[in-house]
């Protein structure tokens, strides 16, 4: 089976996420794993499975990724497996109380990605998930690469 993993990436975390799936999911299938920028449209068309990653900002998906998600209703899609992820900050570093409630409740890319991509797809309800930083800029929250990893490699029976 062909994989294809799009990230979008401002500061590397949410690449390292992607390319850490990609790694895990290469040891079954053949996988690409590239930015919204660098990825081919036969790329994207030939896959069986299609995982979208990018930074929460702004509680939304980055521009980019919107322009790709935009791109992608163009697109031949024939995968059967879809999937969203993104990076967020970690609520338990956040030390003002009312911050976090705004950036709780402000929401993430991830559902978004996944609702967008779910209906260019034909598919429904796509599993999501979100991936800690620690802090605006990174690093990543220890563990998440490996959370990353075992949550694609299971994406694969879902
Ligand atoms: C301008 C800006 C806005 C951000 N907005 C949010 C937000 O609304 N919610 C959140 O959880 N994290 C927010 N963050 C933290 C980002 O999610 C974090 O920078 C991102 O996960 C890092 O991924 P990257 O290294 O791939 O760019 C923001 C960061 C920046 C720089």
């Amino acid at each position: 089976m062909k994989a294809t993993v799009v990230f979008d990436s401002y500061f590397g975390n949410t690449e390292k996420i992607a390319r850490a799936m990609a790694e895990s999911l290469s040891k079954t299938e053949s996988v690409v794993c590239k930015s919204t920028t660098d990825i081919e449209r036969a790329e994207v068309e030939g896959t069986d499975m299609l995982v979208l990653g990018s930074p929460t900002r702004a509680f939304q998906i980055t521009d980019r990724m919107k322009s790709f998600l935009k791109e992608l209703k163009s697109f031949d899609l024939n995968c059967t497996i879809a999937a969203a992820f993104d990076t967020r900050i970690d609520l338990e570093t956040i030390k003002s109380g009312f911050l976090r409630f705004v950036v709780d409740t402000g929401g993430y890319a991830a559902k978004s990605i996944a609702k967008k991509t779910a209906k260019v797809a034909g598919l429904k309800d796509l599993p999501y998930e979100g991936f800690f930083v620690t802090d605006e800029q990174g690093p990543l929250k220890e563990g998440e690469l490996e959370r990353a990893a075992n949550w694609a490699a299971n994406l694969l029976s879902s």
